[in-house]
Formats: C-alpha cells, structure tokens, sequence
C-alpha cells in the first residue's frame, strides 16, 4: 500500500544501496528501509556479507535465513521484515524448489558440495544472493505462504564490487554458463536493469568517497544498471553561512559575528570564548570550504542527493528514525 504522496522513486521496487566502506551504507539502508515502511509499505531490508549488520542497529538476536519483523514503521503501521541472505541457504533453497531435493540437499551440505559451490564457482555466489531478492521481489498472490513486499532494500556490498556484484551475467563461468543457474541470471538480470530497480550511492563530503561514488554512477551506466540517487552521509551542521566562511578563511570574522550567533543559540558570549571560536574559525572555514568544494562535485553527477546529518551521539535505534524522517521530508521515500 502507498500512501498518496510522491516520492523520487515512486515506482522502484527494489533499492540498492551501495557506497564506498564505512561511508554509512547499513544505517542508510536501514534507514530508508523504514521510510519506506513510515509510509505504510510492507518492507523488507537485506543484508549478503554476512555480518548481522541490521540485527546490531535494530538491537534484535542474529538474524536466521527466514524473514524477520524488527519494525513497524513510525506511522500508518507499514511492516518492516529482515533477512541476511548467505549463499549457502540460498543454494540449499534453491535445490529444494527447483529440485525437490529436501533432505538430499542437506547431504550435500554435509558433503561440502554446497562449500564448493559457492566459494569456488565465479560468479554463483552472487547470483544465489542475488537471485534470493529477486524471488523475495516477485511474489503474487499465487506464491503460496509468501509475504509480498511493496519495497525491498539491500545493504550491498561497497562501490567497488557493486557492478560486478549484480551484473552476475558476465561473471559466470564452466558449467555455469548453461543450464538452470544461467537462466536464474538472466531473470534476475531482467529486473535488475529494469526501472524497478535504483542503486544508491553512500558518500561523505571528502575526496576520495566522492570520486568513489563518481566512478561507481559511471561503472554502473556503463553495465546497464540504474543509477538511484546519492545519499550524503555524516553532513556538519553549517555554523558559519557563506559570507562568514569566506570572512574566516581570510581572518577577518568580526568578533560581533561571533557574539550575534552565540546569543542567538542562547550561549553567553565570554571574552575567552568569543577568543578561542575565532582562533579555530580559519581551520573550521577550511573545512567547510573543502566541504562545499565536495558537494558541488557531487551536484555535477546531476543525480538526485540526499543529505543526512552527523548524529553527534552515534545511530542507535531512535536515531535510525530521524535518519527516515530526513529521508522522508526529502522525498527520497
Ligand atoms: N549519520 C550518522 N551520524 C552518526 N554516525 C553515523 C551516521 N551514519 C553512520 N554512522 C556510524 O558510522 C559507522 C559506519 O556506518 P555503517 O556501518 O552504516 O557504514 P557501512 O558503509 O555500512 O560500513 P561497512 O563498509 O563496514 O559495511 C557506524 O558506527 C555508524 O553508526
Ligand atoms: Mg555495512
């Protein structure tokens, strides 16, 4: 169910979120994840690396290869579900539906076929991971006991396997190349080229996440695959506006720049403070002018961006939900 209300990404099924290591890509999946479910949609939030990254910000036990509910959205109810995909369940589930295999898998698994199968063959591990979200996207009503989701999110691996990641076509190799697990590639493919599909892309305001995210737009393009919007993570809040910035930079910030904005934040503006803020306002002038150097480059991208504030405390849950709420107002959800 969506509520009447447009979004960037009205009609995206499937959102990827990528971007380069430790740039935010959990929590701005989670987070969207449940931007999505605060306006009313069943969502489920993914994980494939296997770290239990979404348990951890949810504060719930490990999750299991079995979807989960861990939220409601912060309004009109929407669900959100979680599941961490592993390639070895996600083999073992593909034997049993596509093979009856039941029991017989399990043999297997114990034989260490299912180890082989997804560490030695290029490319099938990816399509296993892959291939379990596109089952989860393309339930109906016939799909027996099947939750449908209205959205799913995927916590992705980093910018610099994300093309190779979903373009699993041109990875596979031998006896892959032919047979059911191609033809599994190809499906997925389909949707993964397709407008229902939008990849994200995490960064901060430094240099080398941006050329990151700049290489990764074009990596993505060039292997056919939609390009979403670029999420700006860990943004400062802007204490100096441009003219001050610039008065900085050169040390000319008037002191009663200074006292203006302290009394304003209800700060009482002593002569030692006023003192010390203009000794470090040319570093923080700096900073910033880097910083907006940062954002025009990425506004170049001509994508759509979002911006999502540091949290000076860190992200626990509530947190996660102002993160959703920012995302929402934005209209990224
Ligand atoms: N907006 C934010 N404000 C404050 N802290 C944040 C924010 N976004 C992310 N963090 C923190 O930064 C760290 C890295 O975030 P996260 O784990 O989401 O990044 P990642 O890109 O998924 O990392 P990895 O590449 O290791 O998977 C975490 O400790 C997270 O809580
Ligand atoms: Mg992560």
């Amino acid at each position: 169910m969506t509520a009447a209300h447009e979004t960037d990404w009205d009609d995206v099924q499937l959102h990827v979120v990528t971007g380069k290591g430790g740039t935010g890509k959990s929590t701005v999946a989670a987070a969207l994840a449940l931007a999505l479910a605060s306006r009313g949609k069943t969502v489920l939030l993914c994980e494939v690396e296997g770290r239990q990254g979404i348990a951890q910000m949810f504060d719930v036990p490990p999750l299991p290869y079995e979807e989960r509910r861990i939220a409601s959205g912060p309004s009109e109810g929407g669900d959100l579900y979680a599941l961490a995909i592993d390639p070895e369940s996600a083999l073992l589930e593909y034997l049993s539906m596509y093979y009856r295999l039941g029991r017989a898998g399990k043999a297997l698994d114990r034989f260490g076929v299912i180890d082989f199968a997804t560490t030695i063959a290029p490319g099938v591990r990816d399509v296993l991971l892959t291939g379990k979200v596109y089952e989860a996207a393309n339930r109906n009503k016939r799909s027996k006991n099947a939750r449908e989701y209205d959205a799913i999110v995927l916590d992705a691996p980093p910018t610099g396997r994300i093309a190779q990641f979903l373009n699993v076509n041109s990875e596979l190799a031998g006896l892959a190349k032919v047979g059911p697990i191609r033809s599994q590639a190809d499906t997925v493919m389909t949707l993964l080229r397709s407008k229902r599909t939008a990849v994200h892309l995490v960064t901060v305001l430094e240099d080398m996440p941006v050329q990151e995210t700049a290489d990764g737009i074009h990596e993505l393009r060039k292997a056919g695959l939609p390009v979403g919007g670029v999420v700006i993570n860990l943004v400062r809040s802007k204490e100096l506006d441009d003219d001050a910035r610039d008065d900085a930079l050169n040390g000319e910030l008037p002191r009663e720049h200074v006292v203006k904005v302290l009394e304003r934040a209800g700060i009482k503006a002593t002569e030692p403070l006023v003192d010390g803020l203009l000794g470090e306002a040319p570093a923080h002038a700096e900073r910033r002018a880097l910083e907006d150097e940062q954002r025009e480059r990425i506004v170049a991208l001509q994508v759509p961006t979002y911006e999502l504030p540091r949290l000076p405390d860190g992200v626990d849950l509530g947190g996660l939900y102002e993160l959703a709420a920012d995302l929402c107002e934005q209209g990224m959800s």
